[in-house]
């Protein structure tokens, strides 16, 4: 993991109201983003999904462009060679492949938490080879979600709490965080776990409340990698149906995994194998599976669709 681009966010190019304090949302971190500005994501209710106007950028077709992206770690080790790949707004894509082939790098260079040794990143609009790390820290305060496999949530605090923590440096007061937070967390299923600490959850409530956090800010792009992997089978199919259901309401998000059954369940599977995209499928999804009873809540809606 690289936490060389992780310091405190200061204003993007566009982006004045941008919260001087920042926050780093690194993969050794608490493992999330939030928006430090206030600024689009800020109105409506958590949900207001990846569109909006934001002061920041457009609202450009593609949430993630990468054109020839090679990285190369100390030592010699190629983690990937010449991957191509974009991402439009509103898609759910599972990037699958074994352990070892560059999952977990890829998803750094996506979540700007990293920056490639060659090759274009351009996540929302933004090139990010013109932005200084502070810039980009903003960015990706304001633009992007992570969900990891080992919840990162922060103990000793509620639930609501924690999903409040998502909304840090967005400039609200902290009753509406906690408004916010509660919407989120019943937007999960969890309306009723909102006090509970981390230890009083389950490891598939756990996941859902760092999702929760994760989506409250309403990144455009919401990066998950290995969100099932610590849990059981049904768990980690409620939380994947969960995914589902947000990305139907316009969230779009990308998930990492070595489990070709969970890739089968989304509708495009990008295929890595030693540091190279081998195969780029983008199909219907299967229907009936993946999804699971008890989860989702309507109410999140996207201001593109
Ligand atoms: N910080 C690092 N320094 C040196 N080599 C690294 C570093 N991080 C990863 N690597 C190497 O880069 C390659 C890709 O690692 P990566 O973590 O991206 O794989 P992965 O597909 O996520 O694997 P897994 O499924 O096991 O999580 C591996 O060979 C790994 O040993
Ligand atoms: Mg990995």
């Amino acid at each position: 993991m690289s936490s060389g681009t992780t310091d405190g966010a200061v204003p993007g190019p566009a982006d004045p109201g941008t919260c001087p304090t920042g926050h780093a949302a690194g993969p050794a971190g608490t493992g999330y983003a939030v928006d430090p500005a206030g600024t689009g994501h800020a109105g409506g209710l958590p949900g207001h999904f990846a569109g909006a106007s934001d002061g920041f950028t457009g609202a450009p077709e593609h949430v993630v462009e990468l054109a020839g992206v090679t990285k190369e770690y100390p030592g010699g080790v190629a983690a990937l060679r010449g991957v191509d790949l974009r991402v439009a707004r509103a898609e759910l894509l599972a990037i699958v492949g074994p352990s070892g082939s560059g999952k977990s790098t890829l998803l750094h260079i996506i979540g700007t938490l990293d920056r490639p040794t060659a090759g274009s990143v351009t996540i929302a609009g933004h090139d990010i080879a013109t932005l200084t790390d502070r810039r980009l820290s903003a960015l990706r305060a304001q633009h992007i979600g992570f969900v990891f496999q080992s919840f990162h949530l922060v103990p000793g605090i509620s639930a609501q709490d924690n999903v409040a923590e998502g909304l840090l440096y967005s400039g609200l007061p902290r009753a509406e965080r906690r408004r916010r937070a509660a919407v989120a967390l019943d937007r999960v299923g969890l309306a009723d776990r909102m006090a509970h600490r981390p230890h009083e959850l389950s490891g598939g409530q756990k996941q859902r409340v760092a999702i929760a956090r994760a989506v409250v800010g309403e990144p455009d792009l919401l990066l998950a990698d290995e969100p099932t992997g610590a849990l059981d089978s049904a768990s980690g199919e409620a939380v994947m149906a969960l995914l589902h259901d947000l990305n139907k309401e316009g969230a779009t998000i990308a998930v990492i995994t070595h489990d070709s059954e969970i890739a089968a369940e989304l509708p495009r599977q990008v295929r890595i194998r030693d540091g190279q995209v081998v195969a780029d499928e983008g199909r219907a999804a299967p229907t009936g599976k993946g999804r699971a009873p008890g989860t989702g809540h309507p109410g999140i809606r996207s201001a593109e669709r």
